[in-house]
């Protein structure tokens, strides 16, 4: 058992490391100039799919994990990614934006949801979602953050920072929890470091498409 742990602290620093590698590039990328008439509210609007994808993976994993303390975790995430997701619609009310005719999931759920979907194990489930997913937002709030900043608009910036952030990172350290606990093996390990090299991968690629299709970057939540 001691030695269980001691490998499984042992891997979660490699798991670190290499997700930090990626996340610093996704961080840097995501701070390019956005195109020109891109504002906080459009934003605000992608930010809507995301917090509903957050919330339905967590549902869904959380009825179908067997662990107690897994689905706890998923549960907790559960409630916060719809608070998130109404506090971004009360944020834009009082922008302006009252949302009308707008469906967040008129294009449905992106590819990053599709694939996070098609996870069946809770360390895959946990490191892709909670541990790796939720680092992402972090990177992604924090420069979203500054945008809100550099265009006055501190409000915005603060519900980021005050409120937003401090969930995000608690779902992080949900999932290096569950990574702890599960992550006991060299067969749960490498699939563990493989689907969150996925999920980085592929956010990266689909951060790319959006900035070049649309002139996207700075857009908050994973
Ligand atoms: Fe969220
Ligand atoms: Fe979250």
């Amino acid at each position: 058992m001691v030695a269980n742990v001691a490998s499984a602290s042992s891997f979660l620093v490699s798991l670190a490391a290499a997700n930090q590698v990626l996340l610093e590039r996704i961080g840097t990328a995501t701070r390019q100039e956005p195109s020109g008439d891109l504002t906080v509210p459009q934003l605000l609007r992608l930010a809507l799919e995301r917090e509903l994808g957050a919330r339905e993976l967590a549902a869904r994993w959380m009825s179908a994990c067997p662990e107690l303390d897994a689905k706890l975790a998923f549960a907790r995430q559960c409630g916060d990614e719809a608070r998130h997701y109404g506090l971004i619609v009360h944020r834009l009310a009082e922008l302006g934006d009252d949302l009308a005719g707008f469906d967040p999931l008129a294009a449905g759920f992106s590819p990053l949801f599709q694939y996070l979907a098609t996870l069946e194990t809770t360390v895959e489930r946990a490191a892709a979602g909670p541990y790796t997913r939720e680092s992402l937002a972090v990177v992604r709030n924090e420069a979203f953050i500054e945008f809100c900043e550099a265009q006055g608009d501190s409000q915005t910036a603060d519900l980021y920072r005050s409120v937003i952030q401090p969930d995000e990172r608690h779902h992080h350290q949900l999932g290096h929890r569950l990574l702890e606990r599960y992550a006991v093996d060299p067969e749960s390990q490498s699939r563990a470091l493989a689907v969150s090299a996925q999920v980085l991968t592929l956010a990266e690629e689909l951060q790319e498409l959006a900035r070049l299709k649309a002139g996207i970057c700075r857009a908050p939540g994973c």
